[in-house]
């Protein structure tokens, strides 16, 4: 049942590839747009609705992080996400024109179900992105798309978070493309680029064996911090919870951006840290920001994880390891940048003697609030 591999998730993060594209299956037609008719809520209600909220908990609420920039720059809406267990009790502003996605790999999610209870209360439409046929979830939502990710046992999440960012993704050019948008263009050449990204995933994953040795090479640490910026920090955010999980290693992503205010404070000699890269090309400033950021870290002692585009040499005189991942539009980046961590957290949980698939005090899926 594990296929020759010696954990579920190494199963599990090898079969992302082919995760994505049947996730994507059937969803793409041939003119290059998109067909989302199991999405029960009619066009003309979607050309309603006037703001995005998203809930989610865990890896799913970091797939939400990143739907959100990808929702607010193609369709020009407002997106919030919020962690689940926080949702309700805050008394959110909600009403018939507010579209509510719950995103959760298994669907029975205590915390996701109460918010979307509490959504559906309020009048708002309900989406979920779920992975689990009949679960409760999408059974007490209006509508549903399910991940085609196939059923995930390890109890860290990796091929549900790229099904469901790619879900994500489909809602989001799916709304552009209802309600119409200045990024026309833009829109169908992500397609494009989506349509084709699952053999970008396989590529990543042929390129795993120097971070496996770099993370072995790491077992005797305490800490690894992770740094990004724009969807590059919801990477980060989610390396450092595969590593807590995984691992039990004190681990924190930060926006990059706010390491002088505060984190940069931890830095001191030979301490790992993990940067993810945005692509030179598109949002350049960010790119060079970033640069600058592990240039300061480094001279500051830090050992440099650099992930970064093939073909991006602006990092290398600053980056102590360099992992390279395809160049993809930088929206589509998590995709592929997110897998190096997930092998590396894998890698580092075997070498500290961890049980891989059944984490110390964790649940596969947490049914209680
Ligand atoms: O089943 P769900 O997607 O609703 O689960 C949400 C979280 O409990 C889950 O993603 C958790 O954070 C994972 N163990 C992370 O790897």
């Amino acid at each position: 049942e594990k296929g020759g591999y010696d954990y579920f998730m190494l199963k599990e993060i090898a079969e992302q590839p082919k995760a994505v594209a049947d996730t994507l299956l059937g969803r793409i037609d041939p003119s290059g747009s998109l067909t989302l008719d199991e999405v029960r809520i009619s066009p003309q209600e979607l050309r309603e609705v006037d703001k995005v909220v998203i809930v989610a908990c865990g890896t799913a609420f970091h797939a939400g992080l990143i739907a959100k920039y990808a929702i607010e720059h193609w369709t020009r809406m407002p997106c919030e996400v919020e962690l689940a267990s926080e949702f309700r009790y805050r008394d959110p502003i909600l009403d018939g024109r507010s579209l509510v996605i719950a995103i959760s790999q298994s669907g029975e999610t205590m915390d996701t179900l109460m918010a979307l209870r509490h959504a559906r209360e309020q009048g708002s439409k309900v989406l979920a992105i779920c992975n689990t046929n009949g679960s409760t979830i999408p059974r007490e939502s209006d509508a549903v798309l399910y991940t085609h990710a196939g059923p995930e046992v390890a109890v860290a999440s990796t091929k549900a978070f790229l099904t469901q960012l790619v879900a994500c993704y489909l809602v989001a050019l799916y709304l552009g493309q209802v309600r119409g948008t200045k990024w026309g263009d833009e829109i169908q050449a992500v397609i494009r680029d989506l349509s084709r990204i699952s053999e970008e995933v396989d590529r990543v994953l042929e390129t795993m064996e120097p971070v496996r040795a770099l993370a072995r090479t790491l077992a005797a640490k305490d800490t690894v911090l992770f740094l990004g910026r724009h969807v590059g920090y919801p990477v980060a955010l989610e390396g450092a919870l595969k590593l807590k999980e995984l691992a039990y290693m004190h681990a924190e992503g930060f926006a990059a951006g706010e390491l002088k205010h505060g984190p940069i404070a931890l830095i001191e000699e030979d301490l790992p840290v993990v940067v993810v890269v945005p692509s030179p090309r598109g949002r350049s400033v960010l790119h060079d920001k970033i640069v600058s950021n592990i240039q300061e870290i480094r001279a500051r002692g830090a050992r440099t994880i650099v992930i970064a585009e093939e073909g991006d040499e602006a990092v290398v005189p600053y980056a102590d390891h360099l992992i390279r991942i395809p160049a993809t539009p930088t929206l589509l980046q998590p995709l592929v940048a997110t897998v190096p961590l997930q092998v590396f957290a894998c890698e580092l949980a075997t070498a500290r003697g961890n049980e891989v698939d059944q984490p110390r005090n964790l649940a596969k899926s947490v049914t209680v609030e």
